[in-house]
This record gives C-alpha cells, structure tokens and sequence, in this order.
C-alpha cells in the first residue's frame, strides 16, 4: 500500500544550481495525502511523451511526498488507486468508453483526480504531458483540491526562438552559449537540450526556432541538416516540434546559384529541394521563421518582389509537410530626423497592403510595440489592419533592452498591455489576444513566438528570477486571459517552496520590478533611454537621436517627444481604428504614460498628474531607484526560507541593481537637466552632498579621463591610471562628521582586464574588490566607461572621524586601468 512518509525536519532544501527551473520536485511536509500507487501508461514507445510524463509523474511523487509508484503499461487499470495517462483514444481503446469528457482541441487535456484516482488524458501524446505536468504542479504546490476539467490552449503557435549562431554565441543571449551549436556545427552532447525541452513542454510550448533570425546558411549544408535531426530528436520525446530560420539569399551563398528571386524556376526549385531533405530527416518540423529585409537582412524586394510573393516562396514549399512560414513584421528602412514627418514605427504598415497575398500556412509575426521591445510601448496598430492574414505576437524573454537579466524585472504586466489592448476594429471589442488567436477575425492560425535566447549556464536565462518569465510566457501562450500575478505566485511556489513569507516577498518585488524599471529607465512613453547604438544595457538617451535608426526622442532645449498626431505629425497615430487614433491624436486624452511617444512638448507641459514633464522626469527616477532599493532588503529578509546557493547568486544581483540603478537615474536626470536647464524642484538632480570626486582627490599614478556620455559619470570625470602597468593611488582627508556610514564607490568594471582596488581609512583596509563583472553577471559588458560599465560597490556600516585619511589603491589589468568615478559616505537612510 501507499508508503507513509513523514519529513520531520524540513531542512531546507539541498544546494541547487536553477537547472531544474520550476521543475523541481523538492520534498513537501505532507504526509497524509491520498496519492496514487502506480501509475498506467498507455503508450510503451519510449520516446513518445505519453512515456515521457510516466517517469515525469514517477520522479515527482517520489520527489515530492517520497512515494514510489510502480508504473505498468499493462491495460486499463480499474483500481482505485492508479493514475492513468494516454491520449483520449488510446484510453478508449485500453478501457472502453469515457464519459464525462468534453471533445478535447489539439493539444488539450483533460485532467480528472477524485481520491488517489487520476485521469490525465490528452488530445493527443502532447496534451497528455501537459496534463501530466499540470497534476505535478498541483501535487507541489501541495494543492489537494479534488478536480475534473478540461484545459485548451488559445491557439496553436506557441513557438520560442532562440538567437544562436552557429559558431555558438547568442545574439542577445544574457545565460553562457548556445546549447546548440558550437564551431559552425550542432553539438555532439544534447542533454541540455533535452532539458530544455521538459521544461518548454511544461510550459505547453509546442515548437522551438533553433537558430538565429539572422540567419546562417551553412545551417542547410548536409552535416547541419543530420544535427538537426538530432536536435529534433531531442526535443520530441517532449512534444516540442523545431523550426529553422533562414537566410533569404541561401540559393546564392549555399546553393551556388546566380539568383535569389523567389519566382525563380531554379530557386524555386532549390528551396523545395532542402525543404524535401529537412523533411526526410525531420518528418515533423514544425516550419520556418524568416527576416527579410530588415536590418541588412536579403529579402525579395532585391528582385522588386513583394514580401507576400517572398513569403509564399516558403509557404509553398511547406504546404505538402504542413508545415508553417512565421514571417517577421519587423521591417524599416534608415530615416532621416531632419524630415518631421519620417517615423520608423510607421514602416510595419505596408503589411496592410499585402493583406489577403499570403498563402494560408503564412503568420505574420508582429513585435508587440511598432519600435523594438521598449520598456513602454503601445500596441502594434498592425494588429488592426490584417483580417485576411494569420498572426502572431512576438514578445522577448531575453531582457535585451530591459536590464540583460542584472535587473529584476517581471515582464508579463507589460506584454499584458499589449495583449489585454482593445484596438476597437470596426468600434467592436478587439482585444489583441483575441486577434492573437485568430477569434476576432476568424483565422485558423494564430499564437506567440517569443525570443528566449537560454544558454549553457545553469540557470539557463543568467539569473534564477528571470526564469518567471519564460514559465509565465508558456502559461500567457496557453491563455492569454491569464492573470500575471498568479502565474507567477504558481511559479514562486514550485521554484521557490511554499513559505508564505516568501511567497509574498518574490510577488512584491516581481510585480514592482516593471514599474520601477521603467520609472529609472525612460518613462511618459520615450522608450528605454539606453544606449541604441552598443549594448543595449545601460544609459545613453543621446544615442537615440542624430542618427538614422528612427528610434528618435527630438529632445532639445525646449521640448521633447515624437509628435506622431496625423494633424501636425507623423501621421502614425491615424494607423489605429478611429475611436484609438483619436485618443491619441488628442494630447488630452494620451495617457501621460505614453505623452512622449504621441506628442512633441515643452519640458514645462503639465501632466494629467500636474505635474511637468521634467519634474515627472526627476521624480520618477527617484522614486524607481527607492523601489528598487527595497528589493534587496526585501530578498534580504528570506535568507534561511531558501537555499543559499540561489540566495547568494540572487542576492548578488539585487545587490548590482540596486547600485546600477541609481546609475540610471543620475545619468538621465543629468542629461534632461544639462539640455534643458530646468532645476529639480526638489532640489537633489545635480546635489550629491555626499559625494566626493575621484578627481578632485590627490591622485598618484591616476589622471583624469573625460567620459562619454558625459551623464555617465559625475561631473563627467574620472580617473584613471596613466598606463596599464602603473598602480594608482587617489588620496583625501575627510570632511563628513565623525559617524557610521555606507561607504560606496562608483567604478568602471570594462571587458578585458580584472582591476583590483583597495580602499584604505587611515592606512587600514576597509575593502577590496575586482573588476571581474565580465566573467560574474549576465548583461553585455563594456570595453568603454560608460553607463554600462559603471559599477558601484557599497560596504557597509563604516565608522570615520572627521580628519582621517580614505586612500584608494588601483591596480590596472588588461585594458581595464582600474577607473573610479567618486566615493560616497551615505548617513542611515540616505539613497544617494
Ligand atoms: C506511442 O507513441 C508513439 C510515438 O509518439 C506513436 O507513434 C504511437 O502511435 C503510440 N502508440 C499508441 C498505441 O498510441
Ligand atoms: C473498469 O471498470 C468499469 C466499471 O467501473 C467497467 O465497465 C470496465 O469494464 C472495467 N474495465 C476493465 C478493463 O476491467
Ligand atoms: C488547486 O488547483 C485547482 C486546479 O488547478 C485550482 O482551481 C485551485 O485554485 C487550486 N487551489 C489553490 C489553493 O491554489
Ligand atoms: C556562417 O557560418 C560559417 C560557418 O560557421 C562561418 O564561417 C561564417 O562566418 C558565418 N557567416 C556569418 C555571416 O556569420
Ligand atoms: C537536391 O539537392 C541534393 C543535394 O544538393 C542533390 O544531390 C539532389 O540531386 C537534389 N535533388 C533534386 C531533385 O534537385
Ligand atoms: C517594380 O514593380 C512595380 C510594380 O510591380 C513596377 O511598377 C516597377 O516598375 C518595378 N520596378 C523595377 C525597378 O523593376
Ligand atoms: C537629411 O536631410 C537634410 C535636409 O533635407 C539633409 O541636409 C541631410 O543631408 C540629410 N541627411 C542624411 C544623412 O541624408
Ligand atoms: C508642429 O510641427 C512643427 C514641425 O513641423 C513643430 O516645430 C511644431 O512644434 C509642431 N507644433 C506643435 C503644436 O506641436
Ligand atoms: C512651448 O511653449 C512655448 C511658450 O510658452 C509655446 O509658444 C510653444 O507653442 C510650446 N511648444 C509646444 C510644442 O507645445
Ligand atoms: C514610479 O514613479 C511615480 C512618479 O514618481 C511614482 O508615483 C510611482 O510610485 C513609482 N513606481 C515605482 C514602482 O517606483
Ligand atoms: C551563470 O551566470 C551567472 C551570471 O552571469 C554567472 O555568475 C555564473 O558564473 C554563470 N555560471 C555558469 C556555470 O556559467
Ligand atoms: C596595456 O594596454 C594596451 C593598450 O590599451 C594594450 O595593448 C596592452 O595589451 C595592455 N597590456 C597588458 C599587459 O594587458
């Protein structure tokens, strides 16, 4: 009978590394639950997912409560005592008729527990996995509650991309290297990719784009083509389905032929030829995804073809496979910001021209916002404009302009405001998912792709907290009706426990995490003010302008923001239906959170808030920065409710952030104060009493360096040793009350060199770092001072009298000459 077990002591749980994600199965102290004591799998092909989720329900109840439950493939198992898991018809033919059960759609479930008898039946071998993690997940959240329902998804496409290039970088990838792909080749050891494949399938995504957008044709040559086999291989057990990118103009740089128009005969030709191959190793590729003409990238308008004909060049060579084109919406030519009336976030729209040229099998993949995965950006108005097209909603996991996984920042309350979003088609309801799903207009095809860019580190993504997102897009991809917050309170308790106090701490932070990024980022709708030119991590808003990328702010002296009204502007808003266009045509009735991205305005216009757009500016960036104080103390306040080795590599993080994220705010509120000469009401942009500069101390083997951007440093200086071979001293008398304070100082941490620094307080040392961030956080590091290399490292609760010496001691690496930007002494309570 059923093994009684009873944990005694909790002691929390072993060392854990993230590789296992909300997978965890970690023992729960319960022990009188009726679970079940074997369990019936329907299916014996060991590679099939109904397989599959047998030992997954295995593993977890031996997990979870410590029970072996034998598994059978016997027949129809009529004890009380057993969960049962196959497909619908499998189950028919083992144990007769089924009642009670709805007509299932593909990929669904039906999932049905009275006592320890459970039933978890698929659609198909996929819906069964789903409904067998979804029994998991109950079981470890120590949820009992005796259920019988059927569970849908939305839609079919629920697909990730993964950036990896062949020779095994990640473009935009924060998490190691590609689990893929390494020297030009797939790679010999799949298991990570296995492992990535159980948790996708537990999130219910159904296919994964293996490589980079921009694409590589040597992935078509005849080795490639066997390691994709494997690759799909590797995945299927799970019931995740690959696709591939493409490079348009393969039929030359591959195939040697003179052409890549896709109404050439020979490259007609040619593409059905690879596609016939891909298929004979890969009989269920899912499809493939395709940039064209975008960013550099080869497309048909080379050969004046239009992106329908490029499109249906691959549509046509799938259709015999079933297979799908997802064909990128993400198309803009360079601008000139000279012309007023030039706007990138216009380009998409010639889709809307082509509406009704795309074979069935193509899906149009539409970015969230008409820009780029801004912190704030409003819904893509193509979404409005197809109703004889398939679509689907491309979102980011990564965090490429959203803090590269250094910063905590939960994402989905942001794609909510896209996807809950009613574009008002025709003045009927028009929510974006329902337009996603293909209800609102009526189109078999629909869904999600989301780029997640995982990599060979073992918390995948390159921080433990970043994995809610990819668990909560799976369960958004699903559902789109979903609530944020409790999607994300289902993943804290699977990945972090069932303590309450824990429970409530990860969802304050998570939900504040979006708010307080964009308040100290960009906010009123300006975009993530980062550098657009580089890294794509930290502060550099004048990269925005003055160049031809479009992603333009038009800040003068004056005034700010992208005057995108049809009466006077761009005409971008008069793309929307006419009850949205108005609104935002008209300044009255924009919410203040995207005035900037609608209308061109003096610094001193008055918000719906009252308050001026520069004063919001300083204000919300303090207030970003204190929220994003409270979440190492918040994380602060769990040591011992979790284990230490996720605490410490979170608590590293926060601990980054919280100094990173005063970077933000001074830089910008320095670079809006510096343009438009307006002072901060409350008196603190520009006024650090607190501070005191590296370059005004008495410098030895140090000289000064001008920075650029100059917001990015205090005063726009900072020093550093005048070769890579001499150590630099920085020496001052201190001025401060004798009292305890926080000591901080404000470094530059570059790629190439590990500086050492030590800081001395009357010849005593009170600290010692190094400058190793390159090798220790996710986010792309610099090989400049800027604001993405900028670092401040705090020790605390140092006691001084006034008079002692501090002495800083830098010893260069590399190309890193050990560069200091200021040292703080922070009283109790101050933020500076
Ligand atoms: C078992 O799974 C394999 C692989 O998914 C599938 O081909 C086969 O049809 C399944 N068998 C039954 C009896 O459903
Ligand atoms: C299982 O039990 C049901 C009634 O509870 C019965 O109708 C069915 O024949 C049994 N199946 C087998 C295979 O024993
Ligand atoms: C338990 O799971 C069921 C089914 O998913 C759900 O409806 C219910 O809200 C859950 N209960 C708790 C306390 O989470
Ligand atoms: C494509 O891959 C090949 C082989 O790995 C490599 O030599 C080439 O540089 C790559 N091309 C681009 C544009 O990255
Ligand atoms: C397809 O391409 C392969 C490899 O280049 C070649 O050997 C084969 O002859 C081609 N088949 C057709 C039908 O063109
Ligand atoms: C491109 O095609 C359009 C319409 O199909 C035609 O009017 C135009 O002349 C063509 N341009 C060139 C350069 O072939
Ligand atoms: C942008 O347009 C202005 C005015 O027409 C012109 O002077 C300038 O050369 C253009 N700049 C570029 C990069 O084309
Ligand atoms: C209208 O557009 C012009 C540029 O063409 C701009 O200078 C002006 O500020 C705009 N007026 C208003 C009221 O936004
Ligand atoms: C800015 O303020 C000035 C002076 O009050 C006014 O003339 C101008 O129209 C305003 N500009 C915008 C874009 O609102
Ligand atoms: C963002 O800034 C605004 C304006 O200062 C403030 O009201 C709000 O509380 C801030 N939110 C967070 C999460 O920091
Ligand atoms: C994983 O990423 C973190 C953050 O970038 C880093 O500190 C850690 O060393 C990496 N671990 C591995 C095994 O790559
Ligand atoms: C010192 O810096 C120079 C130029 O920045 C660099 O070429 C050289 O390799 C560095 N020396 C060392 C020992 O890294």
């Amino acid at each position: 009978m059923r093994v009684l077990f009873f944990f005694a002591t909790l002691s929390l749980v072993s060392a854990e590394n993230g590789l296992d994600g909300w997978l965890r199965y970690a023992p729960l102290p319960y022990n009188d639950q009726k679970l079940p004591a074997h369990i019936v799998v329907l299916n014996t092909t060991e590679a099939s997912p109904v397989y599959v989720a047998g030992a997954e329900l295995q593993n977890g109840l031996k997990g979870i409560y410590g029970t072996h439950a034998e598994v059978s493939h016997e027949q129809c198992e009529n004890s009380s005592s057993a969960a049962i898991v196959g497909t619908v018809e499998q189950y028919q033919i083992a144990c007769g008729s089924l009642n009670g059960v709805p007509e299932l759609d593909e990929d669904g479930f039906w999932l049905s527990t009275w006592g320890n008898k459970v039933q978890i039946l698929g659609q198909n071998e996929r819906g069964a996995l789903y409904g067998a993690f979804e029994y998991l997940s109950m079981l470890a959240q120590g949820n009992f509650s005796e259920v019988s329902y059927a569970s849908n998804p939305s839609a079919a496409i629920r697909w990730v991309n993964q950036w990896d290039n062949m020779d095994g970088s990640i473009e935009r990838g924060y998490g190691g290297s590609s689990i893929f792909f390494k020297n030009g080749a797939v790679v010999d050891d799949l298991s990570r990719v296995t492992q990535y494949a159980r948790l996708l399938a537990s999130a219910r995504i159904n296919a994964a784009v293996v490589n980079n957008v921009n694409a590589n044709a040597t992935l078509l040559d005849q080795e490639n083509m066997k390691g994709l086999g494997r690759i799909a291989d590797a995945l299927r057990p799970y019931g995740v389905q690959i696709g591939i990118s493409l490079n348009f103009a393969s039929p030359e740089t591959l195939g040697g032929l003179d052409t890549f128009d896709p109404l050439d005969s020979s490259v007609i030709k040619w593409w059905s030829n690879i596609t016939d191959q891909i298929y004979q190793r890969v009989p269920d590729m899912a499809g493939y995804l395709v940039k064209a003409n975008s960013e550099g990238q080869p497309g048909p308008l080379t050969y004046n073809r239009t992106l329908a004909q490029g499109a249906n060049l691959f549509a046509k060579a799938l259709h015999p496979y079933g297979g799908i084109v997802m064909f990128r919406a993400f198309v803009y030519n360079q601008l000139n910001e000279s012309n007023w009336k030039a706007d990138r976030a216009k380009a998409a729209m010639e889709f809307k021209y082509l509406d009704g040229e795309f074979e069935e099998n193509v899906v149009l993949q539409i970015k969230y916002g008409p820009i780029d995965f801004q912190v704030r950006e409003p819904t893509s108005p193509l979404f409005a404009n197809l109703f004889n097209t398939s679509t689907a909603i491309e979102l980011e996991v990564t965090q490429e302009y959203l803090g590269q996984q250094s910063h905590l920042v939960y994402l989905p309350p942001l794609w909510k405001t896209v996807l809950d979003f009613d574009l008002r088609v025709d003045h009927k309801p028009s929510l974006v998912r329902d337009i996603i799903t293909g209800r609102r207009f009526n189109r078999k095809l629909g869904g999600s792709a989301a780029v997640v860019n995982v990599g060979s580190n073992t918390t995948w993504l390159g921080g433990h907290l970043s994995m809610s997102n990819l668990y909560a897009y799976g369960r958004l991809a699903w559902d789109p009706a979903d609530d944020s917050q409790s999607i994300l309170q289902d993943w804290i308790r699977l990945t972090f426990g069932l303590d309450r106090t824990v429970l409530d701490t990860i969802t304050q932070m998570s939900m504040e995490s979006w708010p307080a990024y964009e308040n100290y980022t960009g906010n009123l709708g300006i975009q993530t003010l980062t550098d657009i030119l580089y890294t794509h991590y930290g502060p550099n808003p004048a990269s925005q302008d003055n160049n031809g990328w479009g992603q333009w702010t038009r800040a003068d002296h004056t005034t700010i923001g992208m005057d995108r009204t049809v009466s006077n502007g761009t005409g971008f808003s008069g793309q929307y239906p006419t009850e949205i266009a108005a609104m935002y045509e008209n300044i009255d009735t924009t919410p203040d959170n995207l005035l900037l991205w609608f209308h061109h305005v003096n610094y001193t216009h008055r918000l719906h808030s009252g308050k001026t757009v520069i004063q919001h500016f300083y204000d919300a960036h303090y207030s970003g920065v204190e929220t994003a104080q409270t979440f190492l103390v918040q994380w602060d306040s769990l040591k011992g409710k979790i284990d230490d080795e996720r605490h410490k590599a979170v608590r590293r993080q926060l601990d980054y952030q919280t100094g990173h994220s005063i970077i933000w705010r001074d830089a910008i509120n320095d670079f809006y104060y510096n343009l438009s000469g307006i002072p901060d009401a409350l008196n603190r942009v520009g006024h650090h009493p607190w501070r005191i500069e590296a370059e005004s101390m008495l410098l030895d083997g140090y000289k000064q360096y001008t920075v650029n951007p100059f917001e990015t440093a205090a005063k726009s200086i900072a020093i550093v040793t005048i070769s890579n071979d001499t150590v630099g001293t920085a020496t001052t008398r201190l001025n401060f009350p004798s009292e305890t304070y926080d000591l901080v100082v404000n470094y530059y941490d570059l790629y190439g060199g590990q500086s050492r620094w030590q800081i001395y307080l009357n010849g005593k040392q009170v600290g010692e770092w190094l400058g190793n961030s390159e090798n220790t956080f996710s986010h792309t590091p610099s090989i400049y001072l800027d604001g993405h290399s900028a670092t401040r490292i705090k020790f605390r609760g140092v006691k001084i009298n006034k008079g002692d010496t501090l002495k800083i001691v830098g010893t260069p690496d590399g190309v890193e000459p050990a560069p200091l930007d200021y040292v703080a002494f922070l009283p109790q309570g101050v933020i500076d």
